[in-house]
């Protein structure tokens, strides 16, 4: 039981501590016909350390990296990054901004674009706080005054 538990607690920590990998799109991938927006809101919040896995079809979708207006504007002449090589692309969230990705095949002004807020990881959670010294006390007088109560009534 011991070390069942003790398994248990590691792979919490370890979890709580590792990046996380999100399949964009999730089974759906990297294609038209996919609302990225719904898929965001429903795997937020993103962190940095964070990453995303596009999977596509090469010749047909491509990931192009691209500001915000571009985004806006499915406008990918401009881009800040191009991957259109192989049939997935791993990206990590290394830093605390927004990214944004479209395609540039035309699917984006049918919703084939993805926007991302990579936030700073939360702090740690505070230590569990002790029980403060005027706690104790009035612990250890209850206890004292129910044995006092105990002897006067073995007393009498
Ligand atoms: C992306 O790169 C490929 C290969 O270099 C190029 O053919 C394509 O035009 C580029 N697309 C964009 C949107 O820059
Ligand atoms: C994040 O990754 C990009 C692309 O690899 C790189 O240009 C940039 O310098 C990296 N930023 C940090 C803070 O490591
Ligand atoms: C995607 O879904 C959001 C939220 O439901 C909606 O506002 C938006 O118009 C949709 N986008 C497209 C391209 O259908």
């Amino acid at each position: 039981m011991a070390p069942l538990l003790l398994l248990l607690l590691l792979l919490s920590f370890s979890s709580s501590l590792s990046a996380n990998k999100f399949t964009v799109g999730d089974q759906k991938g990297w294609n038209p016909g996919v609302n990225y927006t719904i898929w965001t809101n429903k795997h937020k919040p993103f962190y940095v350390g964070d990453w995303l896995v596009f999977y596509y079809q090469s010749g047909t979708a491509d990931v192009v990296q691209v500001d915000e207006t571009a985004y806006e504007k499915c406008d990918a002449s401009n881009p800040i990054r191009n991957y259109s090589k192989g049939r997935s692309y791993a990206f990590e969230l290394n830093e605390t901004k927004h990214y944004y990705f479209i395609c540039s095949y035309g699917y984006c002004y049918q919703g084939m674009k993805l926007a991302i807020n990579a936030q700073k990881l939360p702090p740690p959670s505070p230590p569990p706080s002790h029980p403060s010294s005027a706690t104790l006390f009035s612990a250890a007088a209850a206890i004292f005054s129910s044995a006092a109560a105990l002897v006067v009534l073995r007393l009498v």
